[in-house]
């Protein structure tokens, strides 16, 4: 519903072939932060509270039509229809038309262009009125490839949108373009699209055409003018994809640094999903950041960190080149607790859950387990299913042996333990609290609380031992 108590139905035409991707992707399934071009638009569409959304498919529609059935996100319900031929804009619009009501507005949107606001969409429609044409345009410096806005010199009324290949010497010389979004009442957007024709130099049905017959019904056509290019911005090759993400990052990045996050560099920094930051976090250069990221009060992150699906509380610190893969259920989240140390060179797995100031350093991989406060792995270590009480020390060069082959075992390695340097816990496995396991330890079978625990072969020195020589 938008404000004017229309519901509000969604088209997005998606049948173009995006030759220029030479991709086999098709490509509104192309990403930009790491989000399908396709899936920014339907967010926009949400946004809108749209009724519904009718998405154009073509080329690739097969794949399209497979991503947008295995949506995650919260979308309105969507109509697949299938252009094909794609005989132009105004086709792939009227192909729409048997899912739209005549009581609604329609939006027309394109599955290649991601950066639209939903406030910019709310104006277009209240410009509408709900009983308009409105159309979304903008001034550009350099207007060639466009439709150009037509105006009548006095009035300055809107009479037409003229395609560059259409145009004449002084239409090309109009500055104003249509961005290709329009609103348009259901009822009469109907009437409109039958009438089109594709006598034109391109021979398609041109959805700009509408603005013609809005004309001749006597229906006013208004403009809704934005300044902002980017929210308008195509991709049709993979150029401007990365043009347009370094310009999306960039704004990423502003956004942050207005709440208080001190960026190291505002240009190096990726963010592919959501980064929620407290007071006071550092972030140093090229580092990336996907799926949910909470950094607490006070985080500070090294350069080159790759982080996704992450709660790190306050004070922790991630040193640089640490790997964090969280995923994106409850147990797979990875958590870093108060104070903690991370890195440089760490690995956390999906459910490392870290309490406060526990350290994890170099080359030391943790997967589905928990470290209790002030528990340390600091060098070289595999820690996997397994949980580690308060304070332990957990040796360089020690793992747990987790799988056997056919199953997960768990291992807990009660508080106060201290394990040696290159032990392998074979799991199931026990380790009682405060107890200690000599370096070098293959260990079995469970331990007794407080004791010392050494499994390996003893060590002899051969005195009367000679060195082979060379005969
Ligand atoms: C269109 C507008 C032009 C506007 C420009 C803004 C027309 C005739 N022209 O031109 O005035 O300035 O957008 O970018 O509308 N598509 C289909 N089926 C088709 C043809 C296109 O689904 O048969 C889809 C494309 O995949 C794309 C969108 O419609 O997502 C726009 O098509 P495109 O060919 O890029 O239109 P332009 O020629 O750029
Ligand atoms: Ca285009």
């Amino acid at each position: 519903m938008s404000e004017l108590n229309l519901a509000v139905d969604v088209v997005i035409m998606a049948a173009g072939k995006g030759t220029r991707m030479i991709s086999k992707l098709p490509k509104v399934l192309h990403r930009l932060a790491g989000k399908s071009l396709i899936f920014h638009v339907l967010d926009t569409a949400a946004a809108l509270s749209a009724r519904q959304v009718v998405v154009v498919t073509g080329h690739g529609a097969d794949q399209v039509e497979h991503a947008l059935q295995q949506a995650e996100t919260a979308l309105p319900p969507i109509k697949l229809v299938r252009q094909e031929p794609q005989l132009g804009t105004g086709h792939a619009v009227q192909e729409a038309v048997p899912h739209l009501q005549n009581d609604g507005l329609v939006v027309v949107l394109s599955g290649d262009v991601p950066l639209t606001q939903a406030h910019t969409l709310k104006a277009l429609i209240a410009a509408s009125q709900g009983n308009q044409l409105a159309l979304l345009t903008l001034k550009m410096p350099d207007p060639t490839g466009y439709g150009r806005i037509v105006r009548n010199p006095t009035t300055q009324a809107l009479q037409a949108i003229v395609e560059q290949k259409d145009a004449t010497p002084e239409q090309l010389a109009i500055g104003e373009v249509y961005s290709g979004i329009m609103a348009a009442p259901a009822a009469l957007l109907k009437t409109w699209l039958a009438r089109l024709d594709n006598r034109n130099a391109q021979g398609e049905y041109y959805l700009t055409d509408v603005v013609k017959w809005a004309v001749a019904d006597g229906v006013p056509v208004v403009a809704h003018q934005i300044q902002d290019a980017l929210e308008v911005a195509g991709i049709n090759n993979p150029a401007q994809l990365a043009e347009l993400e370094r310009a999306h990052q960039l704004r990423l990045a502003h956004a942050l640094m207005h709440q208080g996050v001190r960026l190291a560099d505002p240009a190096r920094l990726d963010v592919r999903g959501e980064l929620v930051c407290g007071q006071d976090v550092e972030i140093d250069v090229n580092c990336v950041f996907s799926g949910r990221v909470v950094l607490e009060d006070g985080v500070r992150i090294g350069a080159h960190c790759v982080i996704s699906q992450a709660q790190i509380a306050a004070g922790a610190v991630v040193h640089p080149f640490t790997h964090i893969e969280g995923g994106a259920n409850p147990k797979d989240l990875v958590e870093v607790g108060e104070g903690a140390l991370v890195g440089p060179f760490a690995r956390l797995r999906p459910g490392a859950k870290l309490g406060a100031d526990v350290h994890i350093g170099n080359f030391v991989e943790v997967k589905q387990a928990t470290l209790a406060a002030g528990a340390k792995a600091n060098h070289l270590a595999y820690v996997g299913d397994a949980q580690l009480g308060e304070r332990v020390n957990y040796g360089a060069g020690s793992i747990t042996a987790n799988y056997d082959g056919a199953h997960k075992h768990q291992t807990m390695i009660e508080a106060d333990v201290h394990i040696g340097s290159n032990c392998v816990l074979i799991a199931p496995v026990t380790i009682g609290a405060g107890g200690t396991v000599g370096g070098g330890s293959t260990i079995t079978k469970d331990t007794a609380p407080g004791v010392l625990t050494v499994a390996r072969a003893k060590q002899v020195s051969l005195t009367n031992w000679k060195r082979p020589q060379k005969s």
